[in-house]
C-alpha cells in the first residue's frame, strides 16, 4: 500500500472516529444546553471533542539541532537563572519570568534594566507557539531569547560580552562545551568556516577583551551606538565567533523552556471524563472535578460568547493576530503598532528560522517566514493568547491594562471605549449583554484552566 493511500485511510478513519464522537458528545449534552443559541450549541460538542484526544507531544523543532539535548537542557537552566548577563548584574530570564509566578512577574509592564512597555507573558507551554512574543516579531523560541539580552530595558547586555562571560567561566564554559560536542550528524547545518567550533569555543573569541560591550544596532535603535561601533571595529571572524556562540546558547535556552510546558488543569480532567462516558456533559455538578460554574463558563465560553473562535483549539489560541480596537490612553487606538512592525523584523532577523544560524533554513517554517508580506491591515494586531493557566498569570492583555481577569470579561461583555475602526477592528467581536452571574461563570472556567502543579519551583532549580 503506498504511503498516500495509508494517510487517505487513515485520515477518513480519523474522520469518523470524530464524527462518531461527536455524535456522542452530542447525545450526552443535547437537553443541557437549551439557553444558548441553536448554531452555538451544536458548535460545542465539536469543541469539546478537541478536549477529549490526548495532548499533541511538544512540537519538535528542526531550526534548533539542540532542542531536545539533555547536556543542552543543562546549559539553559543555567543561563535562565544567571544574572551575571545583564549590565547591572542583577536581571536574569526568571526576573522577569519568575517560576514562582507561574513563570511571569505579575506586573503590569516587564522591569528589567528598565521600564518595558509590554506585559510579560508566561513561558509555560510557549515552545508550543508558532510565533513568539505579542506581536510575533520571533518564528523559533531560541531566537528569541537574543532580544532580551540586549534589549536596554531588559538585560541590557550584548552578545560579545555574553560569550565572553562564557569563555571565562569555567563551570558555564564546561557545560557549553559539552552541550556543543554533543552533536555529530547536525554539524552540517554550521555556517562554512566555524565547523571547528564544536567541542571547544571558537579560537576568534580569546582574543576578545573581556569587558568589550559590542552587538549590532538594535532593530529599534535608530542611531549607531557605542556598542554597534565596538562590534563594527571586532574582526569578521570574530563576529562570526561571537554570533555562533550566542546562538548556540540561545539554543540551549530554547532546549530548556520546551522542557517547561504548561501542565494540564482540572478543566482536562472533566474533559476527558466527558470523553471516557463517566461524567456526562450535562451534569451540572461536572462530576465534582470542576465546579458547577466553571461547567456553565465553558458552556458559555464555546457557545454564547464565542469565544472559542479564537482561543479555539487543545491550547485555547489559534495562534493568529487580531486587534480587538483596545482604546489607547486618549480613548483613540492604542499607539503600539503590534503585529504591523514584527513582520519586517522578523524578516531582516539573522536569529530567524531562515537566517544563518538555523538549522533547518529551507524548512516550512523558514519558507513561512519568506512568504510573508508586508501588510498595512496588520497594525495594532496582537497574537491571541493562550488562556492555559490565565489565572495565574495577572496582569492582561499586551499592556497588562486589566488587573484581573473580571476586568478582561467586562471588556468582552460590554466593549465599553472598543474603537470600532470598521477595517481593522475584529468584526467577530459583538457586546455580549452577560448577566453578573454568567459573568462569574466564565471566569470560574478560566480560572479552571490552571495547571494542577507547577513543573519547577526555585528551589528544585536552583
Ligand atoms: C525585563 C523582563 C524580561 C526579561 C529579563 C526577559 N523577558 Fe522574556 N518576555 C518579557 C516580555 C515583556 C515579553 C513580551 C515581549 C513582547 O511581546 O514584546 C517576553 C516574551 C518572552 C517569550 C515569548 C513567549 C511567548 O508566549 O511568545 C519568551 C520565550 C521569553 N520571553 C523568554 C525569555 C528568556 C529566555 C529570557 C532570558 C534570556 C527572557 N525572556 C528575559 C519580559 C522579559
Ligand atoms: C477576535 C479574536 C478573539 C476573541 C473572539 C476573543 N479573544 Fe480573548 N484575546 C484575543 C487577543 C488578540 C488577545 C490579546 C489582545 C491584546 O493584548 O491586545 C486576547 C486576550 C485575552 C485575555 C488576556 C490573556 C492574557 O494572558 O493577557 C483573556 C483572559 C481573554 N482574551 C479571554 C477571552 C474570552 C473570555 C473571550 C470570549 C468572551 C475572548 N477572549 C474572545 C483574541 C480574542
Amino acid at each position: 500500500m503506498t504511503a498516500q493511500r495509508r494517510l487517505g485511510i487513515f485520515t477518513l478513519a480519523a474522520m469518523l472516529g470524530l464524527a462518531w464522537w461527536s455524535l456522542h458528545l452530542m447525545r450526552q449534552g443535547g437537553a443541557g444546553l437549551s439557553p444558548l443559541g441553536s448554531a452555538a450549541a451544536s458548535n460545542l460538542p465539536r469543541a469539546l471533542a478537541v478536549h477529549t484526544q490526548a495532548r499533541a507531544p511538544m512540537p519538535p523543532d528542526p531550526t534548533n539541532r539542540f532542542a531536545d539535548d539533555a547536556r543542552a537542557v543543562a546549559l539553559g537552566d543555567r543561563l535562565f537563572f544567571d544574572e551575571s548577563f545583564s549590565s547591572s548584574g542583577t536581571v536574569s530570564c526568571a526576573t522577569c519570568h519568575d517560576p514562582e509566578h507561574a513563570f511571569t512577574d505579575g506586573k503590569r509592564v516587564a522591569q528589567g534594566e528598565g521600564t518595558g512597555s509590554r506585559n510579560t507573558p508566561t513561558i509555560l507551554g510557549a515552545a508550543r507557539r508558532r510565533w513568539f512574543t505579542w506581536d510575533g516579531r520571533a518564528d523559533t523560541i531560541w531566537s528569541q531569547a537574543a532580544e532580551p539580552i540586549e534589549q536596554p530595558t531588559e538585560h541590557a547586555f550584548d552578545r560579545t560580552r555574553f560569550a565572553v562571560a562564557i569563555r571565562d567561566d569555567p563551570g558555564v564554559r564546561r557545560l557549553w562545551e559539552a552541550a556543543c560536542g554533543a552533536l555529530p550528524a547536525a554539524l552540517d547545518a554550521v555556517p562554512k568556516g566555524l565547523e571547528a567550533a564544536c567541542g571547544a569555543l571558537p579560537a576568534a573569541l580569546d582574543a576578545v577583551p573581556k569587558g568589550l560591550a559590542a552587538r549590532p544596532a538594535l532593530a529599534d535603535g535608530g542611531e549607531s551606538d557605542a556598542m554597534a561601533q565596538s562590534w563594527a571595529q571586532l574582526s569578521a571572524e570574530q563576529r562570526a565567533a561571537i554570533d555562533l556562540v550566542f546562538s548556540a546558547s540561545m539554543k540551549a535556552l530554547g532546549a530548556f523552556q520546551r522542557t517547561l510546558d504548561m501542565p494540564l488543569s482540572a478543566f482536562d480532567r472533566w474533559a476527558d471524563a466527558v470523553g471516557q462516558g463517566t461524567v456526562s456533559m450535562d451534569d451540572e455538578a461536572a462530576g465534582g472535578i470542576i465546579t458547577p460554574a466553571a461547567r456553565r463558563g465553558w458552556l458559555l465560553f464555546a457557545g454564547k460568547a464565542n469565544c472559542i473562535q479564537c482561543h479555539g483549539g487543545r491550547e485555547f489560541t489559534d495562534g493568529e493576530f487580531h486587534n480587538l480596537g483596545l482604546p489607547g490612553p486618549d480613548g483613540r487606538l492604542g499607539g503600539d503598532p503590534g503585529r504591523r512592525d514584527a513582520i519586517a523584523r522578523l524578516k531582516a532577523d539573522p536569529f530567524s528560522s531562515a537566517g544563518t544560524f538555523s538549522d533547518d533554513r529551507d524548512g516550512p517554517e523558514a519558507r513561512l517566514v519568506r512568504s510573508l508580506k508586508d501588510d498595512p491591515e496588520t497594525w495594532g494586531q496582537f497574537r491571541t493568547p493562550s488562556l492555559r493557566g490565565v489565572g495565574l498569570t495577572a496582569p492582561y492583555m499586551h499592556d497588562g491594562r486589566f488587573a484581573t481577569l473580571a476586568e478582561v470579561i467586562a471588556f468582552y461583555d460590554t466593549l465599553e471605549g472598543a474603537i470600532a475602526l470598521d477595517h481593522h477592528r475584529e468584526a467577530v467581536l459583538q457586546p455580549l449583554g452577560l448577566t453578573s452571574d454568567e459573568r462569574a461563570d466564565l471566569e470560574a472556567f478560566l480560572v479552571a484552566l490552571s495547571p494542577e502543579a507547577m513543573p519547577l519551583r526555585r528551589d528544585s532549580a536552583r
